[in-house]
């Protein structure tokens, strides 16, 4: 990719282009097959058309791989369309078979139970994965911090585990300021960028860092299924980035100073924050992940009940599905991301997750601890009554 020094700018431009000038009917036709075989861009080669190659999208994905450490990163229009990705490249390959281990994001966990891509799913805990695999078992789905209760997976002992079989991690809570799965032995690295990439809540997209072959297969399915990023979330994604790691570090301080406000609390049974007392029995932060990230899980002690109450008491924080912007979120996991997910794997009613903003922390910790006030006053005038 041009530089943007010899392209003359500052800021990367935009090419909103869907199709693309080609050099002559011969260089137009291999251009054609190298990209929509999941090639990439050779010298002397036109893009050809927006679906098989996007500069803007390129310049996001070479930024993300740095980021990560992989050969190579392919970009998507969510999240979601990511992981499809991903499984309908295992599915092709001929390995149709997935381990899972639980707890994942909702769509993930939903999308692995209906088979809706042609996978079956062997749900299992670390010390399964060896049992679970099959000779069709083509990836072993992780995410760590898992969503929502934030509990570490070990990456590398998943990696040893799976004995071969490749590993895709869900960094999507962690990004790689704190986190870089491949430096543990997984295979691919997964994230909706919908989420701290962009960071601002205004845009959507999906990424995967991973090596070259795993990235042309990607590439491949992309180009023919046509989940693309659009240039202009490209744009957006890319320039996330600039400030990913000030906003991630900054949050994750916030997080921390108020999951540790929290601990004690009358109205809360348990704060689930990596870097708690009790919250990290492997010692993974450290040694996995550098810190704990911008996220809280909260098991309210009046159960669901004081969930909804805790929720729609809150002001400043907004209850929203999605995470990891500048803003401060709330949700309700159990009837909303997880709604889909099987009983037995649902988290429980009480549990709620924050995602940490940039507000300030005298602000937020405010509004937290005076919902919770709010919530522990009803609780003990209705034990009263
Ligand atoms: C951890 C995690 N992975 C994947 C996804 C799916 O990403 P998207 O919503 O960008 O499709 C989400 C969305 O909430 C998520 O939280």
């Amino acid at each position: 990719m041009e530089g943007l020094k010899e392209a003359g700018s500052h800021v990367p431009p935009i090419d909103f282009s869907t199709t693309n000038p080609l050099p002559g009917v011969e260089l137009g036709g291999e251009s054609y097959e190298q990209l929509a075989t999941g090639g990439v861009l050779l010298p002397g080669q036109s893009a050809v058309y927006q679906r098989l190659w996007q500069p803007g999208v390129v310049r996001f994905e070479e930024a993300l791989a740095a980021l990560e450490g992989s050969e190579s990163a392919v970009a998507f229009a969510s999240g979601m369309a990511a992981l499809a990705a991903c499984l309908l490249a295992t599915v092709t390959a001929g390995r149709p078979h997935i381990v899972g281990l639980r707890p994942l994001y909702g769509g993930t966990d939903h999308v692995l139970e209906n088979g809706l891509v042609g996978t079956t799913v062997t749900w299992t805990d670390l010390d399964g994965i060896a049992g679970a695999i099959r000779p069709d078992t083509g990836l072993v789905v992780i995410e760590s911090p898992a969503n929502p209760t934030l509990e570490l997976i070990d990456i590398a002992a998943v990696v040893a585990a799976a004995d071969g079989v490749p590993v895709l991690v869900d960094n999507t809570f962690a990004t790689p300021v704190l986190q870089r799965p491949l430096e543990h032995g997984a295979t691919m690295v997964l994230h909706s960028a919908t989420k701290y990439l962009g960071g601002h809540g205004d845009v959507m997209g999906g990424v995967v860092a991973t090596n070259d072959e795993w990235a042309s297969r990607l590439r491949h399915v992309r180009a023919l299924t046509g989940g693309v990023l659009h240039p202009l979330a490209a744009y957006l994604l890319h320039r996330g980035l600039r400030t990913l790691p000030i906003r991630v570090r900054a949050q994750q301080r916030t997080a921390e100073q108020l999951a540790r406000r929290m601990v004690g609390n009358p109205a809360v049974s348990r704060v689930l924050y990596p870097t708690l007392d009790g919250c990290d029995p492997q010692g993974l932060v450290g040694r996995q992940m550098s810190g704990g990230g911008c996220m809280i899980a909260l098991d309210m002690a009046g159960g669901y009940q004081a969930a909804v109450r805790f929720i729609e008491a809150l002001e400043l924080v907004t209850n929203a599905v999605s995470l990891g912007g500048v803003d401060s979120l709330v949700q309700h996991p159990a009837s909303l991301t997880h709604r889909p997910v099987a009983a037995e794997a649902k988290p429980g009613g009480g549990i709620v997750r924050l995602s940490i903003g940039l507000e300030h922390v005298d602000d937020l910790a405010d509004d937290i601890l005076g919902a919770l006030t709010a919530v522990h006053a009803l609780e003990t005038v209705g034990a009263t009554a």
